[in-house]
């Protein structure tokens, strides 16, 4: 039997102007978002905005339906317009917040596992590290590069590929 140990490479910051100005920007987004997320049952609002290499960034938030699981994260709602609606263009930065109506978050809010694989999915494809913020609604900043960074040991079978 051996042992191996995976480390994750995460930024702190304190001060959201120790970030370089676009992810300032992105993160301002990601709030804007986030406040108009539709989460009318948890009451846990989650905005995510995304930063593609043409320069638009498109925004998503936690959209909740009445039959529970039918509703989608902030991360895939985002992911899955900018695949739709900018096809083949890069993505090269996320943000990532959130804020509850019932308590006060002022720590990171990390992407749950099924939206990790869903951007694991597009990382793999542009073969490039998909930079990732998250803050709560105050606090710290965590930075991150690379979705792998988070979900190091994954599921992306080439086999499925029919060529
Ligand atoms: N949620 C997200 O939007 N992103 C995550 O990564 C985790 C959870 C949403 C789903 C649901 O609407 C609410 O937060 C509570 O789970």
């Amino acid at each position: 039997m051996r042992k191996f140990i995976i480390e994750t490479e995460i930024e702190r910051f304190e001060n959201i102007h120790d970030l370089p100005e676009d992810e300032q920007e992105l993160l301002v987004e990601a709030k804007m978002a986030m406040n108009d997320a539709y989460a009318p049952y948890s009451q846990f609002y989650v905005g995510a905005s995304i930063l593609l290499a043409n320069g638009i960034i498109q925004k998503g938030n936690n959209q909740e339906n009445a039959a529970y699981p039918s509703g989608l994260c902030a991360e895939r709602v985002a992911i899955f317009a900018a695949g739709a609606n900018n096809p083949g263009i890069e993505i090269r930065k996320i943000a990532i917040t959130a804020q509850s109506k019932d308590f006060a978050l002022d720590h990171p809010v990390a992407p749950c596992g099924a939206c990790r694989q869903s951007m694991l999915e597009y990382e793999m494809k542009q073969k490039s590290p998909i930079t990732i913020l998250m803050q709560g609604r105050t606090g710290d900043i965590f930075r991150i590069h690379g979705i792998r960074q988070l979900l190091p040991i994954y599921f992306h079978e080439e086999g499925l590929m029919h060529k």
